[in-house]
């Protein structure tokens, strides 16, 4: 069978034996459209046009499409093919955006720095020590799972060519659309799942008990003809990505280090003593997997207020396209502070609040009303709960076997973090003490522009090898202490 797919101006046949997966299909033939949800029928992003074979619409699609789907649109995501078909569809681009670090390179070469998240990747430029562009991309795996957990699935299915191809590809066309020089060193820095696919080694060790990572320590090789430095990895579980933030982390004063992502790492540090640990939370806070989600671009909405009437913020103030994970937190916070959410994380009914009347007024059968067409829908909220209820009671087993408190300076990392308040991490009950919050961003991507230099490689390397890595998803407390966390 055939499928001839029409992608930005130029033709591509794809031969097929057995019925497939349309998501699945072009992803793997290295036609990267958005998936935001992994294929769960949820983001609504996997749009197609069939322009021959179109299968039959689905409810969702006539919802979303309405007459459009009479043209031929389809989400990739629900349908399997069995004959030839002809589609039209676009790439997922890299979305260009300002990023706001310091730089630290022993010389005035070209060097590239990149954090590949299980969701999203993000490139940097440096040109005469300077920053000089960033862009980032949706991980083009993410059609083939969320998250780490089902990509080493579906690596052990024979794939482990195609994840690291599309994961190659990604990073190569981001680079070359950033900047045409030669590129003298590349810093990567990941969770180490993801760092076996860049380096196409099997992950199946990480997967499986005694959870082995490829490698232990720093890493040295070759990229895109490049000389390549991944910082240290600790555990199957903290990696580079994790390290490299040690770059920009004080020496001398206690803090608790908290990278929120598809899967949250922690480090506590106590004088000498480093403790890390790490649990899964999901992709909802990278805006994957909650309805109306998106990666921060133009038109996201990151933070909603109300004073006297209700506000939503987009980037860079265009017309609102989806939630960002920041989106999310802001607007669970709000609906929280005017108990349209109750304890149990319920969405309530326009009759069960007293809230003011231009919020009631939002309440709709789909969700609460954030912009046109844009709903904070009970899904939406579920998915958030499961990220806090994770996040919190992983934290509670780690003070537990260290002994310790939460120590006044909280760093939270995580790309999403940068535009939220103190408050709305409070209000929403993401982390349910209080302190003194220094929102980092992404401080995977920040620290690794700084390790273009020896001396911070000396530093993160030092650190690294004081970390002690905490067990605590095989916790027998953790069920219990996750359920209890569920709720605000
Ligand atoms: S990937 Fe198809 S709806 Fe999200």
């Amino acid at each position: 069978m055939k499928l001839t797919v029409k992608v930005d101006g130029s033709t591509k046949e794809i031969e097929f034996s057995e019925k497939e997966n349309l998501l699945k299909l072009l992803h793997s033939n290295g036609i990267y459209i958005n998936a935001y949800c992994s294929g769960r029928g949820i983001c609504k992003k996997c749009i197609v046009k069939f322009t021959k074979n179109a299968p039959k619409t689905l409810k969702l699609e006539e919802e979303t499409f309405g007459k459009k789907t009479e043209e031929g649109y389809r989400l990739a995501c629900l349908h399997s093919l069995n004959n030839d078909a002809e589609i039209e569809v676009s790439l997922a681009k890299p979305v260009f955006a300002e990023f706001d670090a310091e730089v630290c390179s022993d010389d005035e070469k070209t060097h590239v720095a990149i954090d590949i998240g299980t969701t999203t990747i993000a490139v940097a430029v440096i040109k005469n020590r300077k920053l000089f562009k960033t862009a980032h991309i949706l991980n083009p795996q993410v059609a083939f799972g969320a998250d780490v957990i089902s990509r080493i699935a579906y690596s052990n299915e024979g794939n482990l060519k195609v994840l690291a191809e599309s994961l190659k590809k990604a990073l190569k066309e981001t680079i070359s659309s950033l900047c045409a020089n030669k590129i003298e060193s590349i810093v990567v820095s990941a969770n180490p799942t993801m760092l076996t696919f860049l380096l196409e080694k099997d992950p199946k060790p990480i997967g499986e008990y005694p959870y082995t990572p490829p490698f232990k320590g720093s890493f040295e090789g070759e990229l895109f003809s490049s000389k390549l430095y991944i910082p240290p990895v600790v555990s199957a579980f903290v990696g580079a990505d994790i390290t490299a933030a040690l770059s920009i982390l004080p020496e001398d004063k206690d803090y608790l280090f908290i990278d929120i992502g598809t899967n949250c790492e922690f480090i506590l540090k106590k004088d000498n003593s480093y403790f890390a640990s790490s649990v899964p939370a999901g992709p909802a806070l990278e805006g994957a997997n909650i309805d109306y989600g998106t990666i921060a671009q133009d038109g996201a909405i990151y933070k909603v207020e109300f004073k006297d009437t209700f506000k939503v913020y987009t980037i860079n103030d265009k017309p609102a396209i989806g939630i960002t994970g920041s989106g999310l937190i802001s607007s669970i916070a709000l609906l929280r502070e005017f108990e349209i959410i109750d304890n149990e994380g319920r969405l309530l009914e326009a009759w069960e609040t007293e809230a003011p009347f231009s919020l009631i007024n939002r309440i709709k059968k789909e969700g609460f009303l954030l912009d046109k067409n844009i709903y904070l829908t009970q899904n939406s909220i579920r998915n958030f709960q499961l990220v806090k209820a994770s996040l919190n009671a992983a934290l509670k087993i780690i003070l537990k076997k260290t002994d310790l408190k939460i120590p006044k300076r909280i760093y939270i990392a995580g790309g999403f973090s940068k535009s939220l308040a103190k408050e709305e991490i409070l209000k929403s009950s993401l982390l349910s003490f209080d302190g003194e919050f220094v929102m980092l961003g992404n401080s995977s991507l920040a620290g690794s522009l700084r390790l273009f230099c020896k001396m911070n490689r000396e530093k993160v390397e030092r650190i690294s090898q004081k970390i002690e890595y905490l067990e605590i998803a095989n916790e027998s407390e953790f069920e219990k202490l996750y359920i209890e966390s569920m709720g605000f």
